[in-house]
C-alpha cells in the first residue's frame, strides 16, 4: 500500500511542479493511511536542522502518536517547531508558528517561536532583583528591562537530547553560576511527552547548587486555523482568571491585582479574542492589544485553565498547568515576518502565545508567589496543551 503510494506520488511529481513534489514527498514520514496523508502539511526537513552549535549537535527530533498527531522538536532552545493534529475532518494542521531550518530560528531568535523560556520566563523590572541580601545585574534586553532570560537566554542554548521511545523527548541544560546575571549553576531538564489522547505534555525541572530564582516556560505561537492563516481574532477564548496583574508602560507589573469584571480582560466566559481587542483601555494600550499575566483561580493539573476554539478548522486546545499564571499574547509584536514554514508570512496577530508561568517580575514583587529556587529543592512544573475538535 505504501508503495504503492510512493508509485503514484513519484509520477505525480514528474508532471507538476516542484514546489508540489516536495510537499508530496514528505508524506512518506507523515500517516501512511491513506490519501488523506497526501494533503498533510510537512514537518521541515530534519537536515535543515543538523548542525554544530556551541559545540554540541543540534537535530530536529520527531514525536508521533498512534492517531497520527506529529510533534517536531529541536533542541536549538528546545523549540516546538511544527504541531500536527487533526481538524474536523481528520486532516492535520499544523498549529504552530516557526521556521523550515535551524537558520531561521538562529536569525530571528528574538520572536522566541516555539522556545523554552528561561532561566526567567517574562520581565523583570530594570533587570535588578535581591536575594539573601545580594543584589544582582540582569541583562537590560527590552529596553530597560530584562525579557525572557536575556540576551542568550534559553532559547538561544542547545540542549542535550534523549528521545525516548517514540512518544517522549528529554531536553538537559547546565546554565552556568553568573549566566545571563543569575546566581547559582541551574541544571534544568524538560520533558515533552506526545499521549496517545492527543495532549501535549511538558514538565519542567530544576536544580541549583546557589539561591537563585527560576520561571520555566514555553513560547509556542498557536494558530489553530492552521500557521500562516491570516489571523487568530476570529477564535474564542476562555481564561479561568477574575483577575490580572496590571503592567506599567514598559510592560513591568505594578504589583496591583485588577479584576477582569467588565473589562476587555474578562474571559471567565467564551468571548472572540478579536472582541474587545480595539477598545480604548490603558491596558491594551501599553501591550499594544493583549499581553499580560492572568491570575489564574485554579492552577490543580486535572482542571483546564484556558481554552482556545477555532471555528474554521474545529480545533480546540484546552490547557492544564500546575502554574499560578498564564501570560496571554495576541501576536501583536509579529509583524508580516516572511520566511515561516513553507515560506508562510506571519502577519499582524497570527498567532497567540498563552505562556503557564509564575508572574512577571516577582523577584521584586513579595505579594507575588516565589520564584527563589534553593540548593536541595527541586522546581518543577507541568503543563498540558490538549487538542480536541468540535
Ligand atoms: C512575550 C512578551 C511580549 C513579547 C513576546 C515576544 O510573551 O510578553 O511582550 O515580547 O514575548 O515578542
Amino acid at each position: 500500500m505504501k508503495k504503492n503510494i510512493q508509485l503514484i506520488l513519484a509520477a505525480a511529481c514528474f508532471s507538476t511542479l516542484f514546489v508540489a513534489c516536495n510537499h508530496a514527498s514528505s508524506t512518506k514520514n507523515g500517516s501512511d493511511k491513506d490519501s488523506t496523508a497526501a494533503q498533510a502539511p510537512q514537518i521541515p526537513d530534519s537536515a535543515n536542522f543538523k548542525a554544530t552549535v556551541q559545540g554540541k549537535q543540534v537535530d530536529l527530533y520527531t514525536l508521533k502518536n498512534k492517531n497520527g498527531v506529529t510533534v517536531a522538536i529541536t533542541n536549538f532552545g528546545g523549540r516546538l517547531v511544527s504541531l500536527l493534529v487533526p481538524n474536523k475532518d481528520g486532516k492535520l494542521t499544523d498549529v504552530i508558528l516557526g521556521h523550515d531550518s535551524l537558520s531561521g530560528y538562529q536569525i530571528k531568535a528574538e520572536t522566541y517561536f516555539g522556545a523554552i523560556i528561561g532561566r526567567y520566563g517574562n520581565r523583570i523590572g530594570k533587570g535588578k532583583f535581591n536575594l539573601d541580601g545580594k543584589s544582582y545585574q540582569l541583562d537590560l534586553n527590552d529596553k530597560i528591562n530584562t525579557l525572557h532570560g536575556g540576551f542568550n537566554g534559553f532559547y538561544k542554548q542547545v540542549f542535550d537530547a534523549k528521545k525516548v521511545g517514540d512518544q517522549q523527548l528529554e531536553l538537559t541544560y547546565v546554565s552556568k553560576d553568573g549566566e545571563g546575571g543569575y546566581p547559582g549553576m541551574l541544571t534544568s531538564k524538560i520533558t515533552y511527552t506526545l499521549t496517545d489522547d492527543n495532549a501535549l505534555k511538558i514538565e519542567y525541572s530544576a536544580t541549583t547548587d546557589k539561591a537563585t530564582i527560576v520561571n520555566l516556560t514555553n513560547h509556542a505561537y498557536f494558530n489553530l486555523n492552521g500557521a500562516g492563516t491570516p489571523t487568530i481574532t476570529n477564535d474564542s477564548l476562555k481564561i479561568d482568571a477574575d483577575n490580572i496583574t496590571p503592567v506599567d508602560t514598559t510592560l513591568i507589573p505594578t504589583g496591583k491585582f485588577e479584576k477582569v469584571k467588565g473589562t476587555p480582560f474578562d474571559f471567565t466566559s467564551f468571548k472572540t479574542i478579536g472582541a474587545d481587542i480595539d477598545k480604548t483601555d490603558d491596558q491594551l494600550k501599553a501591550g499594544k492589544g493583549y499581553d499580560h499575566n492572568f491570575v489564574l483561580n485554579k492552577h490543580d493539573i486535572s482542571q483546564s485553565i484556558a481554552t482556545v476554539k477555532s471555528p474554521e478548522t474545529g480545533i480546540v486546545m484546552d490547557i492544564y498547568t500546575t502554574e499560578p499564571g498564564l501570560q496571554f499574547y495576541s501576536g501583536n509584536f509579529l509583524t508580516g515576518l516572511s520566511d515561516g514554514k513553507g515560506k508562510a508570512t506571519y502577519a499582524h496577530r497570527s498567532a497567540l502565545c498563552l505562556e503557564t508561568q509564575h508572574f512577571p517580575d516577582s523577584p521584586n514583587e513579595p505579594s507575588f508567589p516565589s520564584t527563589v529556587l534553593k540548593p536541595g529543592e527541586t522546581y518543577h512544573t507541568t503543563t498540558i496543551y490538549k487538542f480536541s475538535v468540535k
